[in-house]
């Protein structure tokens, strides 16, 4: 692990005012920054904007999960906003992740896209509850597989799954993984969860990291604690 590789992604699941004196206080060079449903639904694409503007990478988490036709529109529209990384839900199935692939490569400015395989806070008896009978690992297993064999970039996984899915999926996969804890912390609803440095010495290319930041009260140490640890890894 380098610093170039700057593999800390901070979750801004926070109110614009917080997640913009967040922003500032922080170096674009050292990390990047996701902006998920909450900030979305109340600033819109402004936020994507000036985060942008201060020279940050932006992951837009928004999940995408709908009909081809909408959803290769949605990610138009992000393309144009210039995110840096962005996701669909892979259970969207075949035509819906063609179409995400198709209008990621028509695009110059092509952004990092990533199928998200099962929510980090759900666990077995939940996925039965919806219908999904195999157990975690072969459900992931089999998701990131089609996500790669269409031509997605990669996928969001929990800490529980890097391992085999970077021994399964090769090195040029990209595994993108929050539910990231220290172990002195609470899990909040996270359930398959690990350190930032379990979880980059298993495999995973970037760790999103959230309220363990934010709900600090000096976030930027916050930051700086974690990478501190990350850099140590060399
Ligand atoms: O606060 P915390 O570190 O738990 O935040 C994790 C972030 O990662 C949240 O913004 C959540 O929406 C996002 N996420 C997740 N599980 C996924 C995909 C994204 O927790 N499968």
């Amino acid at each position: 692990m380098s610093s170039k590789d700057n593999p800390l992604i901070i979750a801004l699941d926070l109110k614009w005012s917080d997640a913009l004196d967040l922003a500032k206080s922080l170096d674009p060079n050292t990390c990047r920054l996701k902006i998920g449903s909450q900030l979305f639904t109340s600033v819109g694409p402004e936020s994507v904007r000036k985060l942008n503007s201060l020279g940050f990478d932006i992951f837009l988490d928004l999940k995408f999960h709908d009909i081809p036709n909408t959803v290769q529109k949605a990610i138009r529209s992000a393309i144009n906003l210039d995110v840096w990384m962005l996701n669909v839900h892979i259970s969207g199935g075949r035509e819906m992740l063609l179409a995400a692939v198709e209008e990621c490569n028509k695009s110059k400015r092509k952004p990092l896209l990533i199928g998200v395989t099962l929510l980090t806070s759900l666990e077995e008896p939940s996925m039965e509850e919806v219908g999904i009978s195999l157990g975690i690992k072969d459900h992931v297993l089999k998701l990131a597989k089609l996500s790669s064999h269409l031509g997605l970039d990669g996928v969001v996984c929990s800490p529980n799954e890097i391992k085999y899915l970077r021994k399964e999926m090769g090195d040029k996969f990209v595994l993108v993984t929050p539910g990231i804890r220290s172990n002195s912390n609470p899990k909040d609803d996270q359930k398959r969860t690990s350190t930032a440095l379990e979880a980059l010495s298993s495999g995973a290319n970037y760790i999103v990291i959230g309220r363990e930041i934010t709900s600090k009260e000096n976030p930027s140490q916050e930051v700086n604690k974690i990478l501190k640890e990350i850099y140590d890894l060399d």
